[in-house]
Formats: structure tokens, C-alpha cells, sequence
């Protein structure tokens, strides 16, 4: 983190299986890197980035921890339960078993383009991986919930602050509240818990490209509570807790970890 230090706790996890979409980069690589150093076996799912993805794996079982790689395009029909299967090949020949603990939701893509002018395609692009891919990874995911669970699927403010740009993208985030509240209630005679994280502008690849454009990191730190920017670990704090024992009273939330953006009026 940019200005404090995260408490990591070394047996959070100890026995638990994780799985997290969207592993392998920004956000999504911090919350594995963060569940493996607190003892999770975790599953880190990516696209392209097998490198990347493989190199968070290997350090984490270099500390000693448990971790593997999925391959995984969820913009495919069919993708979740195909990487779910992989799950159970692969934990049942580590562990002996295919139960999941917490499942994070992460992988995600934005627009770019105004609503009015967004092409069929790219509509339907992003709602497959920020929209559907969540649903139905988390109905695989919870079948394989024997012991109760965690659902955490990672949403956004865009949901409720239109930009020039990301119309179709906060359509795809908006959409996660309702998801997130019918799952916490058709799960939770189960155990299971679903909640939304919402972070804001966040240190990442994703975001470089604005995140470069003069004034503009300036200018969101001024409205920012905390007067600075979002890393992914200070995302991964909050996934983490929801992803934990700890957080079973919580339920069909949508929780925002942006420092507290837009909280300081502009002048
Ligand atoms: N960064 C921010 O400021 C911010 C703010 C609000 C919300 N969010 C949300 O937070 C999540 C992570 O964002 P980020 O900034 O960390 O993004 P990022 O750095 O661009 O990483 C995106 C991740 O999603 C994976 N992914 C993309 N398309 C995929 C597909 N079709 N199938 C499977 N995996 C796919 C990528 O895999 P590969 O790299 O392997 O291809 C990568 O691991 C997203 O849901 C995003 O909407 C981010």
C-alpha cells in the first residue's frame, strides 16, 4: 500500500481453498498474492497472462503455500463450468477432495465508448465477462461449497457515476447488486455469503492510460478522502476480510473501497 502497511495474518487462511477470476494482474493478482501469504490453497485463473500468472503461483508455493494456474476465457459460453472442472481435477489430486471455500469474482473488462454509439458486439463482449461469467461461476462455485462459503464479486462506483466512456461497462457493474442480493438469499440457508466490493480509480493496467493523462491522478486525489490513490493491495484487504470466517454476519452488500472518493467537495 502506498502509505501504511497491510496486516497480514499468517494462518487466516490455513486449510481453505480459494479460487479468483482475473488472477493474474492488478487487482485481482494482489488478492491472490494476499490469500496465499495467509495459507489459502488458491486457484489463480487468467486469459493470457501465463507468465504472470504461473510467477504468483510459483512464489507463493515457494513460501510454502498451495497454489495453481487455470486457463480460462470467460467470455465463452460454457467457460465456468469448464474452469470449475479444472478445479476439481486438479484440488482433488492436491487435497483429495473438490470443496471450495471462497470464490472471488475479479476478472473484468471496461468500455470505451458513449452508450449511444457502443458497437453489438462489444455490448455483448463485456456483459459476457462482467456480467454473466460472475452468475454462473458463482452457481458452479457453490455447488462446490459443501462447508458454507464466500462469494465476493468485485464491482465498481462506475455503476452509479456515469463517465463519457464507461456506460456499458457500469451497466455490467450495476447489474452485480442484484445478482450479489438474490445469491446471498438463495445461498444463505447454505452458509454462503455474496457481497460486492466497489473499488475506485485503482493503480493498474487497467487504469494506466487515464491514470497518465496530466492532472488527472491530481485531480482524483483532491476528491479523494484519503488524498491518494488506490492501490490493489488496499483493494485485496477488503476482499480478503470478505473472503474470511470473520465476515459471516455480511451479507448482500455492495461495500466501497475508494478511500472515500468523491467525498471531498471540489472547490
Ligand atoms: N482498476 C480500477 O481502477 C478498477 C476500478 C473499479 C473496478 N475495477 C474492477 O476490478 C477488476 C480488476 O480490475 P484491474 O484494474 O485489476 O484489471 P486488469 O489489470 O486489466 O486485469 C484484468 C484481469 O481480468 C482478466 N480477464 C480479462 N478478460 C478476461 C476473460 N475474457 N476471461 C478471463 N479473464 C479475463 C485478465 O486476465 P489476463 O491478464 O490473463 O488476460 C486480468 O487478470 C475488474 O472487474 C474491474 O472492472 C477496477
Amino acid at each position: 500500500m502506498a502509505d501504511e502497511k497491510p496486516n497480514i495474518y499468517s494462518d487466516r487462511f490455513s486449510g481453505k481453498r480459494v479460487l479468483v477470476t482475473g488472477g493474474s494482474r492488478g487487482i485481482g493478482a494482489a488478492i491472490a498474492r494476499r490469500l496465499g501469504a495467509e495459507g489459502a490453497l488458491v486457484a489463480i485463473c487468467y486469459r493470457t497472462r501465463s507468465f504472470e500468472a504461473e510467477q504468483i503461483a510459483q512464489a507463493i508455493v515457494d513460501n510454502g503455500g498451495q497454489a495453481f494456474t487455470i486457463q480460462v476465457d470467460l467470455e465463452k459460453s460454457g467457460s465456468a463450468q469448464q474452469m470449475l472442472e479444472a478445479w476439481d481435477e486438479t484440488t482433488r489430486s492436491l487435497v483429495g477432495d473438490n470443496r471450495l471455500d471462497a470464490l472471488v469474482n475479479c476478472a473484468g473488462i471496461t468500455s470505451a465508448a458513449p452508450l449511444t454509439e457502443i458497437f453489438e458486439h462489444a455490448y455483448d463482449r463485456i456483459m459476457a465477462i462482467n456480467t454473466k461469467a460472475p452468475l454462473f461461476v458463482s452457481a458452479e462455485g457453490a455447488k462446490r461449497m459443501y462447508q458454507g462459503g464466500r462469494i465476493v464479486t468485485i464491482g465498481s462506483g462506475a455503476a452509479t457515476q456515469p463517465g463519457s466512456l464507461n456506460g456499458a461497462y457500469g451497466m455490467s457493474k450495476a447489474a452485480l447488486l442484484a445478482m450479489t442480493r438474490s445469491l446471498a438469499v438463495e445461498l444463505g440457508p447454505h452458509g454462503i455469503t455474496a457481497n460486492v466490493v466497489a473499488p475506485g480509480y485503482t493503480k493498474t493496467d487497467n487504469t494506466a492510460h487515464m491514470l497518465s493523462v496530466p492532472d488527472f491522478a491530481e485531480k482524483v486525489k483532491r476528491v479523494t478522502a484519503r488524498d491518494r490513490l488506490g492501490m490493489p493491495e488496499d483493494v485485496a484487504a477488503l476482499v480478503c476480510w470478505l473472503a474470511s470466517d470473520d465476515s459471516g454476519w455480511v451479507t448482500g452488500q455492495w461495500i466501497e473501497a475508494s478511500g472515500g472518493y468523491k467525498m471531498v467537495p471540489p472547490i
